[in-house]
């Protein structure tokens, strides 16, 4: 997309949805990062825009991974002002897409398919994912900061070079319309969080979350930046770090990792 093009985006309010704001693209590099390069413009005033495209060129997914985005499945990024707010909120807001996306595929998805969260951010379908989240940080000369959370719904297809199981939401069952997909997420997305200002809200996502989780209490692997480590999933703490029990019956508080489930 040209910067003459991305400086010109219009954003409609969202029907059904007060306060809320959207955009389509029909083809796009990354939507994380135009809504990037847009926030640095705009400032404050995205703040609840959604930017949606047909497809990616350049889609980008969590640790500089690629994120296979051909026409068919959603592609959208949100833009969050989270200027002053506090820091448990915004340590959480993982485990919340996480779950206004688990909400979403419950009223989309025929009652047969389980969904189940994999920490730290990925939606499966039957044990498959079906989705990516990429949360990306930026803050301006003014002090203002936005997350800019991505989503990527496989609706129609899904990769098949991955290295876990992956799946789409067509996958065997009745066909989703993009529209109705969108619908069903920026709905999800705008009630999970809007308790985001109560004192207790990363308690009652991180709650929400663990109710929904795979794996709490099994073994797993878990690959971090710089090693390997196994052991069991013990729990959540308070911020939505998972707690590694090790052999030796020691914990392991970690925050970025992939997990796999022995
Ligand atoms: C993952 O690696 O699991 C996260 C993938 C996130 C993909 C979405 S698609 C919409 C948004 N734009 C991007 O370039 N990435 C995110």
């Amino acid at each position: 997309m040209t910067t003459d093009a991305l400086c010109a985006l219009t954003f409609e309010p969202l029907p059904a949805l007060a306060g809320w704001y959207g955009a389509h693209v029909e083809t796009i590099g990354s939507t994380n990062r135009e809504m990037g390069t847009l926030f640095a413009e705009r400032g404050a005033a995205l703040d609840q825009h959604w930017l949606t495209a047909g497809e990616q060129t350049e889609g980008r997914g969590r640790r500089d991974r690629k994120w296979s985005s051909p026409p068919g499945n959603l592609y959208a990024s949100m833009c969050l002002d989270v200027s002053g707010m506090r820091t448990e909120a915004l340590g959480i807001l993982p485990l919340a897409t996480g779950l206004a996306i688990h909400k979403a595929l419950e009223t989309l998805l025929p009652y047969s398919k389980s969904i189940a969260l994999k920490w730290p951010n990925d939606v499966l379908i039957d044990g498959a994912k079906c989705c990516g989240i990429l949360l990306e940080r930026h803050v301006i000369k003014d002090a203002t900061a936005a997350i800019i959370i991505g989503i990527g719904l496989n609706v129609k297809s899904h990769p098949d070079d991955t290295p876990y199981p992956a799946t789409h939401l067509d996958a065997g069952g009745p066909k989703i319309a993009l529209n109705t997909a969108f619908a069903a997420l920026s709905s999800a997305m705008a009630e999970t969080l809007s308790g985001i200002d109560r004192p207790d809200f990363a308690a009652m996502i991180r709650d929400a979350w663990r109710a929904r989780a795979k794996g709490v209490g099994d073994a797993i692997t878990v690959n971090l930046a710089n090693g390997q480590l196994r052991g069991i999933f013990h729990d959540l703490d308070a911020g939505g770090r998972l707690v590694l029990r090790l052999d030796d019956n020691t914990t392991r508080t970690i925050s970025a990792g992939d997990i796999f489930f022995a």
